[in-house]
């Protein structure tokens, strides 16, 4: 078997007496795709924010092709790598994108601060291109683009390091259902080029069985039940589960029976 590309284990985190992450354990595969999902509060941010280097957990394992990243970097160097590992796209683009700062710079101060030697423009070129912005985008300001392709720089901020693994939290949330949709499809083209591995944060059902392959369900910090997307959401194992599928608003949904089932959960 080959080594995952990210192995979380006994992930640990709590905040007073929230127990915001409580023995989270997970694997992805290089080039795969892995939902978290679960209701709000269930820890799936405290999760991603750890995997990524934003928080520390208070016991537990982050491993990068089986290499341990938790704890505190040591020094900028340390720093920079473990960010080239991984790097995240947040929900809203807007809050962090630099209001006065152009497509093109964005990606320029990525690329000096991680690969001072290489050729920024062809680079800068390349990703514009990788995510479905034309040339004409790089002198763009934020807040001159639509909400789907601010999305899109982030993402292309995030790849031009070459992670090996890409965060996603909430990615799409913010963008009207077409947008949603030509963001989903473009991430999947990115995945199926790059190979890197995707931790897809969403509380959209229908989002997750698009984009991922395998699926972990939190709740209250603990992961009630994993395994392949279509097994998870076609035959859940779990009552947790099956009420997330429920609260799905769908044509016929009963908002009562959904409120009842969960005061019996
Ligand atoms: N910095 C913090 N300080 C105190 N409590 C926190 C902090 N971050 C998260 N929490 C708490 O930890 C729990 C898990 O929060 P988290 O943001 O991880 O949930 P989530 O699954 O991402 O929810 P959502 O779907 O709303 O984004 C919640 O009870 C939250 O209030
Ligand atoms: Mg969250």
């Amino acid at each position: 078997m080959a080594e995952p590309v990210l192995r979380v284990s006994g992930l640990h985190r709590t905040f007073g007496t929230v127990r915001a992450v409580d023995d989270v354990a997970f694997t992805l595969d290089a080039g795969g795709s892995l939902g978290i999902v679960g209701e709000s509060g269930s820890g799936k941010t405290t999760t991603a924010r750890i995997v990524v280097g934003l928080d520390q957990a208070d016991a537990g394992e982050v491993l990068v092709h089986g290499r341990a990243r938790s704890g505190r970097a040591r020094g900028r160097a340390e720093r920079l790598a473990r960010a080239r590992e991984v790097q995240m796209v947040f929900q809203d683009p807007y809050l962090s994108l630099d209001p006065r700062t152009s497509v093109e710079a964005v990606l320029r101060e990525t690329l000096r601060l991680h690969f001072p030697d290489t050729d920024h423009p062809t680079r800068i070129r390349e990703l514009l291109d990788q995510v479905g912005l034309g040339t004409r985008a790089a002198e763009a300001l934020p807040r001159q683009l639509s909400g789907g392709q601010r999305q899109r720089v982030a993402i292309a901020r995030a790849l031009a390091v070459r992670p090996a693994v890409l965060v996603l939290d909430e990615a799409v949330a913010a963008l009207d259902v077409s947008v949603q949709a030509q963001v989903l499809n473009l991430l999947a083209d990115i995945r199926e080029q790059t190979g890197i591995g995707y931790l897809f944060i969403t509380h959209d059902l229908g989002v997750v069985r698009c984009v991922t392959d395998r699926v972990v369900v939190m709740r209250h910090g603990r992961i009630v039940e994993s395994g392949p997307t279509a097994d998870v959401l076609d035959s859940p194992q779990h009552a947790y589960t099956r009420l997330l599928l429920e609260s799905v608003p769908r044509p016929g949904w009963d908002p009562d029976r959904i409120a009842a089932a969960r005061r019996a959960l």
